[in-house]
């Protein structure tokens, strides 16, 4: 057995599921089911369990069954050996809760990392194509689940962002710039940014280098893929940064200058692959950031995350499909959920790996 494994899971009133409760007695774990059956949904329930919130961007009342109040997910896991009950709730007053084995956490942080996880979806091309915030969200995803300080940085740094842009937005309307008050913010915004910044940059060290490894097993070939971290921190300090932008910033109405703008740049030679990758290579790429913050998290946890493969089947020709099954069920020893719209297809998928398996086919 994984040493981290999901043993039950149960629903209530969460998306399409009223009350339902799914047992997990194999490693590897298939959902089958036509478009809307709620495979997702399961995916997206687990994911919750794991980091205390929707992979789907989605707020969490809109994971409220249509016209129900509130919803609740447990989880039974085992992790190394001891038993954990993880439930998230959903209050009918909104008030959203987070219990270990019966004890109601005080701060959503404390959570995450306990039960790492990793998801492989169709939608993350937007991680390749999309803007530099899919990116940054992908960095603090992982990095939040190493270490729990960095997302109570985030988190305060998002808020004292929020309190400056307002503040310029205040100040730029009354016509006249209050700089005493400015720079109280600026101090509070320059601790959790430098945090922020290092550990950004120490953890691209460990995984730059692993994303363009996991490219090569699965694109075959290296293609010149070269990741670098820009953020405007490597030539300023912070605070020379927020004093530098101040009149720009009034201007703008917004904090131009920190870590909010960082970027994982990516190229393919000296190309930005967003402009030029095929197909193939933008999916080989997602596969290679996500697999190799599999094996970050791995390393750092001394066991294997839960891995979610969502609609994989799609997206993958024969070959590198098996390719991938096999990495991700044999090569390693964790649990894998994945989902496919045609059960025998999946079905057949799995036995040819020759490893203990389960499927649910949800009509
Ligand atoms: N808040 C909700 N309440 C009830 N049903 C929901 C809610 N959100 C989504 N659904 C339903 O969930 C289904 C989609 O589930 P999903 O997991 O995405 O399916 P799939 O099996 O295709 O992955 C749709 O039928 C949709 O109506
Ligand atoms: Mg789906």
């Amino acid at each position: 057995m994984s040493l981290l494994h999901l043993n039950s899971l149960h629903l209530t009133q969460f998306k399409n599921y009223d009350s339902q409760t799914f047992e997990f007695s194999e490693r590897i774990v298939g959902f089958c089911g036509p478009n809307g059956a709620g495979k997702t949904n399961l995916l997206d329930a687990i994911y919750y369990l794991c980091l205390t919130r929707s992979y789907f961007g989605k707020s969490d009342p809109g994971n409220i069954s249509f016209g129900k109040n509130g919803f609740r997910i447990e989880g039974r896991f085992s992790r190394q050996g001891q038993p954990f009950a993880a439930v998230c709730i959903l209050r009918e007053t909104g008030k959203k809760e987070m219990q270990l084995n019966g004890e109601v956490y005080a701060k959503f942080s404390q959570h995450v990392g306990k039960f790492p996880v990793v998801v492989v979806a169709p939608d993350d091309v937007s991680l390749v194509a999309g803007g530099s915030e899919e990116r940054r969200k992908l960095l603090d995803t992982i990095i939040s689940q190493l270490d729990p300080e960095y997302l109570q940085q985030l988190i305060q740094y998002t808020k004292v962002l929020q309190q400056r842009n307002s503040l310029l937005k205040q100040f730029s309307e009354s016509g006249r710039m209050d700089q005493a008050l400015l720079s109280v913010l600026d101090d509070q915004l320059n601790a959790p940014g430098n945090f922020i910044f290092i550990q950004r940059k120490n953890f691209l060290q460990t995984y730059l280098p692993e994303v363009v490894k996991m490219y090569k097993m699965i694109a075959g070939v290296e293609e010149g893929l070269n990741l670098q971290y820009q953020s405007q921190l490597h030539d300023h300090s912070f605070s020379e940064l927020l004093a530098r932008n101040r009149d720009r910033d009034f201007y703008a109405q917004r904090t131009t200058g920190g870590i909010h703008r960082d970027e994982l740049d990516i190229r393919l030679g000296d190309q930005p692959l967003r402009q030029i990758a095929s197909q193939g290579q933008r999916k080989s790429l997602l596969f290679a950031l996500k697999l190799a913050e599999f094996n970050v998290l791995r390393q750092h946890k001394g066991f294997e995350p839960i891995l979610l493969l969502d609609d994989v089947f799609e997206k993958l020709d024969e070959n590198r499909m098996h390719n991938l099954l096999y990495w991700a069920c044999i090569d390693n020893r964790g649990q894998v959920f994945l989902t496919d719209t045609h059960c025998s297809r999946l079905n057949a998928a799995l036995e040819k790996l020759n490893t203990g398996f389960q499927v649910v086919s949800l009509a």
